[in-house]
């Protein structure tokens, strides 16, 4: 089988990610922060230790600056229902996923205004636009580092700074790039990355996190227990208890610790060249294949390792149904929750289907796809 499909989750995962999940479930399955007891205080060591990594990962400055989430919609929810409020205005891109736009969608009818910055048919953002946007209410700019649909890498750093001059706070979608692209927040000027880390992190499904730059003030999206300040009725201010009410996903978190040192001990520069080789690979195969509609910037220097077409007339489901059981290549066809980057791209009718690699896909992988792809053109 091959497994294409990485954009959504990436499998396999690293042995060790198994491993870690497994030894915490067995040995130290106590409730971390909650009691005093040697195992629970083992649950909160392994806790703090994927903390500090992933906070020197993307560069925090502290490892209370990293909140763990369930994926990166929780984490997308929090940050965007946490800092605006009625009267504000914010900013995105026209390659959001529905992750950023429904919470947006659904702010609009409480008072906060939006405004969406169209990308070209390549999924490629000019920051000067997002400058031109900008309102004397402003409150925050959100915007994907790199879009799920065409694998389009967006100017983050650019955005970034015209943020930080106008004092916007800056939230980046970090879905697709957090263990793909390296990620530097203090230099990025992001004030709040959101990440999953089930993707490109290697993590198993269920993690994710919340960059905060501190002193970014995040009204709860929900209050409870934090092992912390259990005196009192109020929710605590500070990180990362502020934001982590109720019990961790203490397993998930030792896994996605073991994906993020596995990239580490591999090295993201080589993860990016492997992905970038395989994308290449399959860039140029399709290129001049007659009939396959190809959507994206088409050069992988500027894209993750996404890529999204269709192949004549053939509905996208219909293409990943036959690559499934014909070929047995596991690929994702529709609107890849992403109405908004579909209508950019001028696919909101019929959707796309999508390939992802991972550093476990392999170059014969993508001559395999590239020749079922041969077959199902020359039989259509
Ligand atoms: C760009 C983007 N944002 C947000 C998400 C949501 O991620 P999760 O499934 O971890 O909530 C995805 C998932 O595919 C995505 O591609």
């Amino acid at each position: 089988m091959i497994y294409f499909d990485n954009a959504a989750t990436t499998w396999p995962k690293p042995e060790a990610v198994y491993d870690a999940v497994v030894n915490t479930m067995k040995n130290y399955g106590a409730n971390p922060g909650r009691s005093g007891h040697r195992m629970a205080l083992s649950a909160a060591r392994i806790v703090y230790e994927s903390r500090e990594l992933l906070a020197d990962f993307f560069n925090a400055k502290s490892p209370r600056d990293i909140v763990f989430t369930s994926n990166a919609t929780e984490a997308l929810n929090m940050a965007i229902k946490g800092v605006l409020k009625p009267g504000d205005h914010v900013i995105t891109s026209s390659m959001e996923h529905n992750s950023v736009a429904r919470p947006l969608f659904a702010l609009q009818k409480i008072g906060v205004e939006w405004d969406v910055v169209k990308c070209d048919s390549r999924g490629f953002l000019d920051p000067e636009d997002v400058k031109k946007a900008i309102k004397p209410h402003t409150r925050l700019i959100a915007m994907t580092h790199a879009s799920n649909l065409t694998g389009t890498i967006l100017p983050v750093e650019e955005v970034g700074k015209i943020a930080r001059e106008r004092c916007i706070l800056f939230l980046v979608d970090a879905a697709q790039t957090a263990g793909i692209i390296p990620i530097d927040v203090q230099r990025m000027n992001i004030d709040l990355l959101a990440f999953p880390g089930h993707k490109g992190l290697y993590g198993p499904q269920g993690t994710g996190g919340l960059y905060v730059r501190e002193g970014v003030d995040i009204t709860p999206i929900k209050e409870g227990g934090t092992g912390s300040l259990s005196e009192h009725l109020e929710q605590p201010r500070m990180l990362p208890d502020r934001l982590e009410s109720g019990t961790l996903n203490t397993p998930g978190i030792a896994g996605l610790a073991a994906g993020v040192r596995f990239i580490k001990q591999k090295d993201i520069e080589n993860i990016r060249t492997h992905e970038q080789k395989l994308t290449s690979k399959f860039l140029e195969g399709i290129k001049y294949k007659k009939g396959i509609s190809l959507y994206g910037p088409g050069d992988p220097a500027h894209m993750c390792a996404v890529v999204s077409l269709n192949v004549m007339e053939l509905d996208s489901s219909e293409l990943a149904y036959l690559l499934d059981s014909k070929f047995d290549i596991q690929v994702r066809p529709g609107l890849h929750c992403s109405p908004l980057a579909h209508k950019t791209i001028g696919t909101g009718e019929r959707g796309a289907v999508r390939f992802s690699f991972s550093v476990f896909n392999t170059e014969d992988e993508v001559d395999e796809a590239l020749e079922a792809l041969d077959i199902i053109c020359s039989r259509i």
